[in-house]
């Protein structure tokens, strides 16, 4: 059977750095609060200058170099974005063309935090059918664009950066000793909508908005679903949590990381946490720290991954994967 092996992997986060200390000299915050309550010590915020697809490009041309692959090749682009450049045309579509990549099928999908789970999914759909050769999947934010610099309960808690994976068709057997996207289990949930949203919108008030969050609300609601949603993803797949190598999950919180991992009975050291340095950047947080763990040599080609994330909507959902 055809599986969708990932290929490559990059990652690109901006240059300035927002410290905790940075934020507390304008919003009434501390950081030992936010280290305490969240592990997060800073954030990378994109310069006024660089957009989503900006961020992206960055990261996708990484993605390509480690597959090797260049971007006359790439014939499927998917973003998962819920900072976009312009509300239209899709992100998708600018990367094509910044990158120069032929006329091919490019698109964006929103499930804001889970987005990246929700676009690999669907590029499984098109690479294990036959219907693309080699396909960039990217999670691309901006989210310091959304935040209400006055409201201290959700502006220390996000983050700027992108990033990308290349997949590709690759033989398998049809067991989970195959290469590539092995099992998913995605999930949404609209009547929690009020727990976390942007309070603008085209068709509404035609304002961009500001993001607002009952975050305690959402903490409940993210570790007792996430660990439901990896499970059904670890049985779709048809491997047990056991045999995971690396938890790679969405970085919103620390104490999150550590509440599902506990409850799943995975090992902390199992467990990449890039949530320090990077903040909460929505769609790009998992391929960030995926290719954090692949650059200091930790996650490596062979090994079985779990991928999972929670944000708006609510959404979530987890894809169990083999390098
Ligand atoms: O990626 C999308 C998914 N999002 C998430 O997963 C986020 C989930 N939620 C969280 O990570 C946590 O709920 C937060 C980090 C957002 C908040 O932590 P918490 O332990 O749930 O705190 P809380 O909201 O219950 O607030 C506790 C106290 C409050 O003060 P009082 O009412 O007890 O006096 C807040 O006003 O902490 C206060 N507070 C702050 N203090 C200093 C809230 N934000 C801050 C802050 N600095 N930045």
């Amino acid at each position: 059977m055809i599986r969708s092996v990932v290929t490559g992997v990059g990652g690109y986060l901006p240059e300035e750095i927002l410290t905790n200390a940075d934020l507390a000299r304008f919003v009434d915050t501390s950081d030992e609060w936010i280290r305490e309550r969240t592990g997060i010590r800073q954030r990378h915020r994109a310069a006024p200058d660089q957009a989503a697809s900006d961020l992206a490009v960055e990261a996708a041309r990484k993605a390509l170099e480690a597959a090797g692959r260049s971007p006359a090749e790439v014939d499927l682009i998917i973003v998962a974005t819920t900072t976009p450049d312009l509300t239209f045309p899709a992100v998708a579509t600018i990367v094509q063309r910044k990158l120069g990549c032929p006329v091919g099928v490019a698109f964006d999908v929103q499930a804001v935090c889970s987005g990246f789970v929700y676009a690999l999914s669907t590029a499984d759909g098109f690479v294990a059918r036959g219907r693309s050769k080699c396909a960039l999947v990217i999670g691309a934010e901006t989210m310091t664009r959304l935040m209400d610099w006055s409201d201290r309960g959700t502006c220390v808690l996000f983050g700027d950066g992108a990033g990308a994976v290349v997949i590709e068709p690759g033989e398998g057997r049809g067991d989970a000793s195959d290469r590539g996207l092995l099992g998913f289990a995605l999930r949404a949930d609209g009547t929690k909508q009020d727990l976390l949203y942007v309070d603008g919108g085209v068709s509404t008030n035609g304002q961009i908005g500001h993001l607002r969050m009952q975050g305690n609300q959402v903490f409940k609601h993210a570790v007792i679903n996430i660990s439901e949603a990896v499970t059904a993803a670890a049985e779709d797949a048809g491997v047990g949590i056991p045999d995971v190598d690396w938890f790679i999950p969405h970085q919103a919180n620390q104490r999150i990381l550590n509440g599902v991992a506990s409850r799943l009975g995975l090992d902390e050291s199992k467990v990449i946490s890039t949530v320090a340095e990077h903040a909460n950047t929505s769609a790009a947080s998992i391929p960030l720290a995926l290719a954090q763990g692949i650059a200091d040599g930790r996650v490596r080609r062979g090994q079985l991954l779990l991928l999972e994330a929670m944000g708006g909507g609510l959404t979530w959902g987890a894809c169990a994967l083999r390098l």
